[in-house]
């Protein structure tokens, strides 16, 4: 049977934004967060503590963090020791590392191995957890790697066990190629579920290929309650080549409502939000729902 009730997490700003060319200005990303939170999200990801060499689209992190309104659980993304300590300092609560199964990609990504980033990670999340925050753990390239090709699932579970291990309260899986299909997604889910109940788990679909509506839906029924989504179905990881942006919030809030899953969010205050940054973004938004929105 499929959840009563789903989480979307938002990480348009973050995931949505980090790959586009164009910079837009801090006040753009403000009222595109604050719009967000009045159509109903309750997570977003806001931004990311990365070097602005790699990713310049963020490196108006900190003002990010000290000015937004806050609402519900905001997270951040934190790579490393330097990027935990500036977000904390910054104010943020909620942090979210990330790595990935695949080692070239987390070598291309975040410059070091899969295990050698655990092994950083692991004294630092002992840490900020004692001291009160709430950890997400971003697995990337947990189906497949645009690099090493086809990733075994076991070799996924392995990880995320390492995390769970180190208390994390939250796994975020992801598809970061869209790669994944819906019976690899229930089957990975559904065993996911199993093994870890003691942790939120979210799934993280790139849409890629399209299959993010159908992943969904199959991973609704491994009973996965949570997903990260972005309004407009922006983003892309810029070491994940040709991926292109997460399954988007208003389409997959379509799919929601006609299951009669309660989310809490408004679908038209989602487009009301893509509205805000659509006009400074480098490529047209081309969700279904947003469309139609725009149509009516
Ligand atoms: P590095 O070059 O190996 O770092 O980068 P380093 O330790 O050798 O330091 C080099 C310079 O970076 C130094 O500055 C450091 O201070 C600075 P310099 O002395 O040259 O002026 N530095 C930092 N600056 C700001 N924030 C930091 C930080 N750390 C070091 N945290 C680093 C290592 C991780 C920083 C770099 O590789 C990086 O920024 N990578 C970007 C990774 C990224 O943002 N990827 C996209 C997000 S992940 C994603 O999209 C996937 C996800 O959506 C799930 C999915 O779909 O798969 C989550
Ligand atoms: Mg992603």
């Amino acid at each position: 049977s499929l959840p009563k009730n789903v989480t979307l997490i938002e990480v348009g700003p973050r995931d949505g934004l980090q790959n586009e060319k164009n910079n837009i200005p801090t006040e753009v990303k403000l009222s595109f967060i604050q719009a967000l939170h009045d159509a109903g999200i309750k997570e977003m990801e806001l931004t990311s503590f990365v070097s602005p060499k790699w990713v310049p689209q963020m490196k108006d992190a900190q003002e990010i963090v000290q000015r937004v309104r806050k609402n519900g659980r905001q997270l951040v993304l934190t790579p490393n020791k330097k990027g935990i300590h500036a977000a904390i300092n910054a104010g943020a609560e909620s942090l979210a590392v990330f790595v990935g199964v695949s080692d070239t990609f987390n070598q291309k990504n975040i410059n070091c191995s899969t295990s050698e980033s655990v092994t950083a990670l692991r004294p630092l999340i002992q840490q900020v957890k004692q001291d009160g925050h709430y950890v997400r753990a971003c697995i990337s390239t947990a189906f497949h790697c645009p690099y090493e090709g086809f990733i075994r699932p076991e070799q996924t579970v392995a990880l995320c066990r390492q995390f769970v291990e180190m208390g994390v309260d939250e796994l975020s899986v992801a598809d970061t190629d869209g790669m994944a299909n819906p019976l690899a997604s229930h089957s990975l889910f559904s065993n996911l579920k199993t093994q870890f109940p003691e942790v939120l788990i979210t799934a993280h679909f790139h849409d890629t290929r399209k299959m993010g509506i159908a992943n969904i839906y199959a991973s609704l029924q491994a009973g996965v309650d949570r997903f990260d989504t972005s309004a407009g179905g922006l983003g892309g990881c810029p070491f994940s080549p040709g991926a292109t942006g997460n399954v988007a919030t208003e389409d997959v809030l379509y799919l929601l409502q006609s299951l009669h899953i309660e989310t809490g969010i408004d679908l038209t205050g989602i487009c009301l939000a893509v509205d805000e940054v659509a006009p400074y973004l480098s490529r047209p938004i081309e969700t279904a729902m947003y469309q139609l929105y725009k149509r009516e």
